[in-house]
């Protein structure tokens, strides 16, 4: 695992971004694993910026999302599609149908994941994934002691992890389920990139680098990726990397 240090978030986001400019104009037909949260949103600032100054187009491109919330309709504003229709795929070139969510709001949740794992197998896999880590050392929503074995599925949230996203929500009314690719799942990436940015993120950065490979800090699960870059902000560095 490699692992590179920024001054500031700014900066973590547009090497991100960069790398990901790399990849698609090197394989214009990539599938990308996309990621949300706060750490994601300059990364697509920054892709957009990149399209429209004609670097990059999203033409032939597949994308996977990591993970939505249960029982939302895509619609919802919250939602993980929602969000990702506003930030990046409503802007760009990119076909609609190559765009993947797993389906938070299937009546048949578990039919639901079986067929998102399938569709990932179908598209050839995922070149790159993007990550970003809990506070308690989540990746997706695989909290805390998930198996390592683990595919897409339905998960309960924790409690750190529903007051994190808390502010997205109306009255701070966070689902309390999602559906997520699995660690597995995220492991059969060919490569990935995971950032972390900010002081509230230090500990599970250390944890995940530092601690023992355990299911206690599922983003440890990614030692045993062959191919895993690690893009940090000055706070969220591990004092043993300063
Ligand atoms: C969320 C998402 C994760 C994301 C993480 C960090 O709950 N399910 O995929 O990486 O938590 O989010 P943020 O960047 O907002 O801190």
């Amino acid at each position: 695992m490699k692992s590179l240090c920024f001054p500031t978030a700014a900066e973590v986001a547009e090497r991100a971004a960069s790398i990901i400019v790399e990849r698609i104009r090197a394989k214009p037909d990539i599938v990308l694993g996309l990621a949300t949260g706060v750490t994601m949103e300059p990364v697509y600032e920054a892709l957009l910026e990149a399209y429209r100054g004609g670097a990059i187009s999203f033409a032939d491109v597949t994308s996977f999302n990591l993970d939505e919330y249960t029982g939302l309709p895509a619609s919802y504003p919250s939602s993980y599609r929602a969000t990702m229709q506003r930030l990046l795929f409503d802007h760009v070139d990119i076909d609609p149908a190559r765009t993947h969510l797993p389906d938070g709001d299937a009546d048949d949740l578990d039919k639901a994941a079986t067929l998102y794992e399938r569709q990932i197998i179908a598209a050839g896999g995922i070149d790159l994934q993007l990550l970003g880590i809990g506070q308690n050392g989540h990746i997706g929503f695989n909290e805390p002691h998930s198996e390592f074995s683990t595919r897409t599925r339905t998960v309960a949230l924790h409690s750190t992890t529903m007051q994190a996203n808390a502010a997205f929500f109306p009255n701070r009314d966070v689902p309390r389920n999602a559906i997520t690719m699995g660690i597995a799942t995220i492991l059969d990436a060919r490569e990935i990139i995971i950032l972390a940015t900010g002081a509230v993120k230090r500990a599970a950065v250390t944890a995940a680098l530092y601690e023992p490979v355990d299911e206690s800090c599922p983003a440890s699960a990614l030692r045993s990726h062959p191919n895993t870059l690690w893009l940090l902000d000055a706070e969220a560095r591990p004092l043993a990397l300063a």
